[in-house]
């Protein structure tokens, strides 16, 4: 059972917590929350008006993501702390990622934010969840410290590169020619998505690889999804040397998925974003999410800048 250790540490309450929960959401993030960030938090005021919600979303299940679940911390009739708990069901295991862990700056460096994560801790444990696990940006010492007091563990570092218009794109290498992706490469493609999106955190990305598949079963679903993917791959010389994806979406840039071979991620990187950048050039930017410190250069010569570099940290349960 999760003990709750002071009186201004409580549960989340959806029917009154939403709109002070997004106030201090937009004051502890605002000055760095991207346009995705600022549309979070404006589901989560719109999910406060919306009557119909509040009504119906105490019975949902677990898998939402807007502040549902998790801990406040209220002092003064005022909500001064808060933690998210976005719990995620993946091949028969649930996973909780641990957000918007926020202080109000004038009731900082009291112990509010070790609370709220210390019950959050508890309550996925107690939840018999595999893991809880957490992103915090590479420049937030503070945060960072916490949670490694707490005994997070440090699993992986991710940069999310995103197309700039800043950033003029370089002449890709002559070698590299680019074409559709065609039904033999499939295989590799799935290898090289194994590598650079592994097991361990694909659970927490949007990617499901096997919509990929070039064959004609995965073909119907993705009619039926109206999905509209499409792949382009890398030749090296005539051998392949990767694989992008790009995905519309409704955020506030497209998605690319890439799957390269490591021993020539530089060239396929650069040749294939270059591509892609110049074919996309007047539509949506595009983003993708790499493993951080790989491949800089060939990002930074395709047009891509780093929007952040990611801590991604867990806590095992079993
Ligand atoms: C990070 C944040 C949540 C910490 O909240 P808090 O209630 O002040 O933190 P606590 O008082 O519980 O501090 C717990 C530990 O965090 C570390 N810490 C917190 N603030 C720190 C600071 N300004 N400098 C260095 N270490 C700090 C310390 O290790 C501290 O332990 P200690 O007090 O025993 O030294 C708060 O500063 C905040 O809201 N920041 C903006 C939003 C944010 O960055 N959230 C984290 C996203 S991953």
């Amino acid at each position: 059972m999760i003990s709750i250790q002071s009186q201004h540490l409580r549960r989340v309450d959806i029917r009154r917590d939403l709109l002070p929960v997004a106030d201090l959401i937009e004051l502890c993030f605002g000055s760095q929350m991207d346009k995705d960030g600022r549309e979070y938090v404006q589901q989560i005021r719109r999910a406060a008006k919306d009557s119909r919600y509040l009504r119906w979303m105490p019975g949902a299940g677990e898998q939402v993501s807007l502040p549902l679940h998790g801990y406040v911390w209220e002092e003064g009739n005022r909500i001064v702390g808060n933690l998210t708990l976005i719990p995620n069901y993946y091949k028969g295991c649930w996973y909780y990622l641990i957000a918007n862990v926020a202080v109000h700056p004038d009731f900082r460096r009291r112990g509010i934010a070790r609370q709220l994560t210390e019950t959050a801790l508890h309550h996925v444990r107690d939840h018999n969840a595999h893991a809880a696990w957490l992103h915090v940006r590479e420049d937030n010492f503070a945060a960072q410290e916490l949670y490694r007091s707490l005994g997070m563990v440090e699993r992986v570092r991710r940069t999310t590169w995103c197309s700039s218009s800043d950033i003029p794109p370089e002449t890709p290498p002559k070698e590299i020619t680019i074409t559709r992706r065609v039904k033999s490469h499939w295989r590799f493609q799935n290898q090289w998505l194994d590598t650079v999106y592994p097991q361990e955190i694909v659970w927490n990305m949007p990617l499901q690889p096997s919509r990929f598949n070039p064959g004609l079963w995965a073909g119907f679903i993705r009619f039926l999804n109206n999905e509209q993917i499409q792949h382009w791959s890398a030749l090296y010389r005539d051998e392949l040397a990767g694989v992008v994806t790009w995905e519309p979406s409704r955020h506030s840039a497209d998605t690319l998925w890439l799957a390269v071979n490591p021993q020539i991620e530089q060239e396929a990187i650069q040749a294939l974003l270059t591509y892609l950048r110049q074919t996309f050039s007047l539509g949506h930017p595009l983003q993708t999410n790499y493993p951080a410190g790989r491949a800089e250069n060939a990002f930074h010569q395709a047009g891509f800048g780093k929007a952040n570099t990611l801590i991604w940290m867990e806590m095992k349960f079993r």
